[in-house]
């Protein structure tokens, strides 16, 4: 006899596929996907199979590049400008995609930006730019994204969720940050926007999750790594000794794009080399 005892619910186990095409048949979206972090998990995902939309609002040289390359690894994918702090832009975008692709499986709330200035100078106009792209962004193109998840529900053959959101903190949703307290309040609302998202939509089979990165070799932090002296000091605060590359951003967002992750709900996935460790405390305290 069986000791395992009868389940109170219905049961459903964790899937078993794991496939290098993990995330085939599935539809993306990436915002922001034109350059640094949001190009490279645009890519990403077209290599694990899924159909890409690149969404960007400066440059379509660039995205249509990403698109090119997409495309070369044997997915589908087209570029599509819209500035995601505009309701209206977002939901011609999604009219789009659910036009072309027919629905979305995976959304990477990837679009932000920096406009940094010490508190007292800050201007009003620095301030909604911030919320407006970082977090008002990310709630908009999440609630046209669980419309469609909701209406659609869970296609097994597809993934064994409804669909899934990855936003794109930073390590300053825990780390404050002197002269970026814009960028800084609009990370520390996407940490409780995306855990309040996570638990409400949990029971639907939403898998709402974030990434934290840290510093990254991208143009929004281009004065951080540019020269030696710069790279020497930023090594100070990243105890790994190396800064990390879209590519290490891109992997974790497959991962938690796919059903590899099936029971991971509500998380924030540090990918920082140990920014958040505290560094400072290795020898001192
Ligand atoms: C910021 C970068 C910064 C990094 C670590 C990121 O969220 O956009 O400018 O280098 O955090 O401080």
């Amino acid at each position: 006899m069986s000791m395992t005892p009868a389940a109170a619910g219905p049961v459903r186990a964790a899937p078993a596929r794991v496939t290098a095409k993990v995330l085939k048949g599935q539809k993306a979206l990436v915002t922001g996907a034109n350059s640094g972090i949001g190009r490279a998990a645009a890519l990403a995902l077209g290599e694990a199979g899924a159909d890409v939309v690149v969404n960007y609002v400066v440059d379509d040289q660039a995205a249509e590049q990403v698109v090119a390359q997409i495309k070369s690894s044997g997915s589908d994918a087209y570029a599509h400008r819209a500035d995601v702090s505009q309701e209206s832009e977002v939901q011609g975008m999604f009219r789009d995609m659910m036009e072309r692709f027919g629905t979305i499986d995976v959304l990477v709330n990837n679009a932000g930006l920096q406009r940094d200035a010490p508190f007292h100078e800050m201007t009003l106009a620095q301030w909604n730019t911030v919320i407006g792209i970082n977090l008002t962004g990310q709630f908009l193109c999440a609630r046209e994204a669980v419309r469609e998840f909701l209406r659609r529900g869970v296609v097994e053959s597809v993934s064994s969720a409804a669909g899934k959101i990855i936003c794109m903190s930073s390590v300053h949703q825990v780390i404050p940050w002197g002269g970026h307290a814009n960028y800084a309040a609009s990370k520390g609302g996407i940490m409780m926007m995306m855990e309040s998202l996570a638990q409400e939509l949990a029971p639907h089979r939403i898998r709402v999750n974030s990434i934290a990165p840290g510093a990254i070799r991208t143009p929004i932090n281009r004065t951080a790594w540019q020269t030696p002296e710069a790279y020497a000091r930023l090594m100070t605060l990243i105890p790994y000794d190396r800064i990390g590359e879209p590519v290490d951003i891109a992997r974790a967002a497959v991962w938690l794009a796919s059903d590899d992750s099936d029971y991971v709900v509500g998380a924030t996935l540090f990918v920082d080399g140990g920014m958040t460790l505290f560094p400072g405390f290795a020898t001192g305290g």
